[in-house]
């Protein structure tokens, strides 16, 4: 019977990273967890949620615990997940759940819908046994009296602060699928919707392959990145098909980050902010950002 080489390849948003290395530390777990459910032939879809899950778990991550605050104060959460058949859910501006992305998962496995947002997600997500839980940590409440203290002098305040995290795999059967989860901007207007959580921009699957997206949502949806660069994988492996996305992004001027898997299972991880959090596990190893010399290297 046809095996593929199985491969899982996580981000935990770009930007600059302070603390490199608990980042590497969550994404490490993540990974291993992630591989260790692809091992055991579990679909792509499963582990890339899996992998999601335990990074909304860790405030590290801006996801689930320890997602970033709108100017109201609330954790509007967006997350995604898509598989290579073109199944995809999601949700977005979601309050008051642990785990948006098993959120999501089942929109697109119990739902004949794509996206779900605000009340009616949390609606949802009652009905399907989510338990209310507050994700708001000290930290974010304290990066949202930061950004008070400096909100622009624009019509809105200028929101500040971003990550994301999520992760992209390929299973025995060379199924490829992925999944992002975001907490968002700082002191963004509620209601607002990133990327993460929109199909073709900040989450993409395909025939081809998958990608995730991190960065500035607003410019990851005009470019609508996530599919952009799996289109790309058509005719091109995919570190050449996310340098050469991240090339246009750069001249664009634009804060993005990117991983991704072709349908051969090699990977590719690019961004144009200082740092992007990334690592993947192919052939039994782990091979992460903080690892990798030159240190801060762009594209792969
Ligand atoms: N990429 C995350 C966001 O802008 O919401």
């Amino acid at each position: 019977m046809f095996s593929s080489p199985i491969g899982i390849i996580c981000h935990g948003g770009a930007g600059t990273i302070k603390d490199p290395a608990a980042h590497a530390a969550g994404l490490d777990e993540a990974i291993r967890a992630g591989y260790q459910l692809l091992r055991q032939s579990a679909e792509a879809d499963k582990a890339v949620v899996h992998a999601v899950r335990l990074m909304e778990d860790n405030p590290v991550f801006n996801c689930g615990t320890g997602s970033k605050l709108t100017v109201g104060g609330r954790a509007e959460m967006d997350a995604a997940v898509m598989n290579q058949d073109g199944r995809f859910g999601g949700v977005c501006c979601i309050t008051g759940v642990k785990n948006p992305i098993l959120v999501a998962e089942r929109v697109m496995r119990d739902t004949d819908h794509l996206l779900l947002s605000g009340e009616g997600a949390v609606r949802f997500a009652r009905q399907a046994g989510f338990e209310e839980f507050d994700t708001v940590t000290d930290r974010a409440r304290a990066q949202l009296e930061e950004f008070f203290k400096d909100p622009g002098s624009g019509r809105f305040p200028k929101s500040a602060g971003r990550g994301t995290a999520g992760a992209v795999a390929i299973d025995r059967h060379g199924r490829v699928a992925a999944a992002t989860s975001s907490g968002g901007i700082t002191g963004r207007l509620p209601g607002r919707v990133g990327d993460s959580a929109l199909l073709g921009c900040g989450t993409f699957a395909g025939p081809s392959g998958a990608v995730s997206c991190t960065g500035h949502g607003e410019e990851i949806m005009r470019a609508m990145l996530g599919r952009e660069v799996v289109e790309k994988m058509r005719t091109m492996p995919a570190a050449v098909a996310v340098t050469l996305a991240i090339s246009e992004s750069k001249r664009r001027k634009q804060d993005v980050g990117v991983v991704g898997l072709d349908a051969r299972g090699t990977v590719g991880f690019g961004h144009t902010t200082p740092d992007m959090a990334w690592g993947y596990m192919v052939a039994d190893r782990v091979f992460l950002f903080n690892e990798v010399k030159p240190k801060r290297r762009v594209t792969g």
